[in-house]
């Protein structure tokens, strides 16, 4: 039987990723505003944030073709031609996986959010709730870094809103409908079959375990 995996656009692991990552992202937003005894579940929200991006980063060294950052992380001449031929052209090339402007997008999305994740970890609200590293860093580190996660928060809120405004462009404009391939994987085109898809649950299962052993040990050492 051919292997599904060869035709998705994005492979399952990446699809998971992705939505647990915004039902993560907005229990963040959720519980912060909340704030009480919502933030014990911020806390918790935030060791699965931890996780799943250090996923993320290693799927992007273990995953299939599309999530490997060496295949969307284009030279900025090829992000230029892409926003010429989109723009001025209209003689776009079709991308399968994220277009060059795409992958910029992506690759800061998942950078701020780590950045959040990082300084949530330092921060502290001098009151009930601290971030598990806090208490090892000097006052004024654990300032800055609070500081740092409130006002990220907003630049986060700020891409998410283009994110999506971008994602609703496409299936208005171009009547590409991108969300249906981010929850079944999509199809590549006839015959260009995806690369790197041998043994994917097996390298997902693995990259996952890393993941959770470096946010526990992350904890034990706090
Ligand atoms: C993408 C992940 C995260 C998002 C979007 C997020 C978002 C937020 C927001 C919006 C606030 C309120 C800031 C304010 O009151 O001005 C907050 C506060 C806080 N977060 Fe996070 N957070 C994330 C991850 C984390 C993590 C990983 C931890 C620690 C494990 C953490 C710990 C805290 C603490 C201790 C506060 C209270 C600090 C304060 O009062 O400013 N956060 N977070
Ligand atoms: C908290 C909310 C969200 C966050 C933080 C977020 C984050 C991301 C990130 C980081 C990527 C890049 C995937 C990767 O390569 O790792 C991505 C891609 C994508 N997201 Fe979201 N997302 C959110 C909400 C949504 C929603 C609500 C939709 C659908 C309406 C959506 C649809 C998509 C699609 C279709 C892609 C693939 C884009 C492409 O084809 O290049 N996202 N998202």
């Amino acid at each position: 039987m051919k292997n599904l995996h060869e035709h998705a656009v994005w492979d399952w692991p990446l699809r998971l990723f992705h939505w647990v990552l915004t039902i993560l992202v907005l229990n963040q937003f959720a519980t912060a505003k909340i704030s009480g005894n919502a933030m014990d579940f911020h806390i918790m929200g935030g060791y699965l944030i931890f996780t799943i991006l250090l996923f993320r980063i290693g799927w992007g060294f273990a995953g299939s073709q599309n999530s490997l950052f060496t295949n969307f992380i284009q030279p900025l001449t090829e992000v230029k031609r892409y926003l010429y031929e989109t723009i001025v052209s209209k003689q776009r090339k079709i991308y399968y996986g994220h277009n060059p402007v795409g992958g910029w997008a992506s690759i800061t999305m998942l950078f701020a959010l780590s950045l959040q994740t990082i300084t949530g970890l330092l921060s502290d609200d001098q009151i009930m709730f601290s971030g598990p590293l806090a208490h090892r860093f000097s006052e004024n580190i654990v300032s800055a870094a609070t500081t740092f996660h409130s006002a990220n928060a907003w630049l986060i809120i700020v891409m998410i809103f283009f994110h999506i405004f971008a994602i609703f462009s496409y299936l208005i404009l171009h009547k590409n409908n991108l969300i249906n391939r981010m929850i079944n994987g999509g199809h590549m085109p006839f015959r260009a079959n995806l690369k790197h898809t041998k043994n994917l649950s097996v390298r997902a299962v693995v990259v996952f375990i890393v993941s959770l052993i470096i946010l526990l040990m992350m904890l034990y050492l706090a």
